[in-house]
């Protein structure tokens, strides 16, 4: 007898990690309509899900331009690899840690723009990251763990890289020292052009580019993202075996396509 079609819908939480949920329920199509979920095709519900078992113990970076819809990626896989019944480590950068979160307030607050020495941002971000690294990364990969990075030092190699002005190859230095051993199996770039990026920034935020409430490091326009996004496709020509370059132009679904079967070509 066929069995009857499941409607998997997912909560829908800000981007911080201690906000992902843990579970997922099923609802009928009834509740699809329930603010703040997310409603997933049935097809992808259904789908086979073993090969995901290859994700334990690994440790993927999701990266990408402002707006370019990976958060948004990140929620969805983090839902799907927990239904397959893998453990997941979730962090996102600046930030993630006690100490993190208070390196994120300096480096997000529009105030200090004028302040901060580039070179003083990288290694912000690097300190950041060293004790993300010490404290949640590496005793997660040991437990086996799926760790899911919203954000890593592929960011800090674009950002105050490619677009900033610092030798990559100090960065990858820097990196050395903060990271040790615990470099990415994987790097997942979601790549957009300028105007849809700009189209998924909070509309509010894009009005007025010089708005007090717009994070510092959204203020920079076009020209800027322009050579962001240029850092993540040098990055990934670099080291074709480390870095995805997913296509994050068209809607959700479509880039969650094109997500899973990538993944599934690069871990196994
Ligand atoms: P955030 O509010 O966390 O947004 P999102 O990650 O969803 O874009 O902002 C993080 C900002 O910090 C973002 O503009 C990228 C920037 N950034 C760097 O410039 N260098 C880095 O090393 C990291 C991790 C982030």
């Amino acid at each position: 007898m066929k069995r009857p079609d499941r409607h998997v819908l997912i909560s829908l939480h800000p981007r911080s990690s201690a906000f992902i949920p843990d579970t997922f329920s099923t609802f009928s199509p009834r509740d699809v309509s329930r603010p703040g979920m997310v409603y997933l095709r049935p097809p992808m519900a259904d789908r086979n899900t073993t090969w995901l078992n290859n994700l334990r113990g690994r440790f993927v970076v999701f990266d990408g331009p402002d707006g370019s819809g990976k958060s948004t990626q990140f929620t969805r896989l983090d839902a799907m690899v927990k239904s397959a019944g893998i453990e997941v480590c979730e962090v996102r950068e600046p930030g993630g840690t006690y100490i993190g979160e208070q390196v994120r307030q300096v480096l997000l607050d529009p105030s200090n723009t004028d302040e901060v020495d580039i070179r003083c941002e990288m290694l912000l971000f690097m300190a950041s990251r060293a004790q993300l690294v010490a404290e949640r990364i590496n005793p997660a990969i040991e437990a086996g763990k799926l760790v899911l990075a919203d954000r890593f030092i592929s960011s800090t190699l674009a950002y105050q890289g490619t677009a900033g002005g610092i030798d990559v190859a100090d960065i990858l230095r820097v990196g050395q020292i903060a990271l040790r051993q615990t470099w990415p199996d994987l790097v997942v770039v979601f790549d957009v052009d300028l105007a849809t990026a700009r189209k998924r920034m909070n509309p509010l935020l894009r009005e007025n580019e010089f708005d007090a409430t717009h994070d510092r490091m959204e203020i920079k326009g076009a020209a800027f993202h322009q050579k962001v996004r240029q850092g993540y496709l040098d990055q990934a020509e670099n080291d074709p075996d480390r870095y995805l370059v997913i296509d994050a132009r068209d809607d959700e679904d479509v880039v969650f396509d094109r997500l899973i079967d990538g993944l599934k070509q690069k871990i196994q």
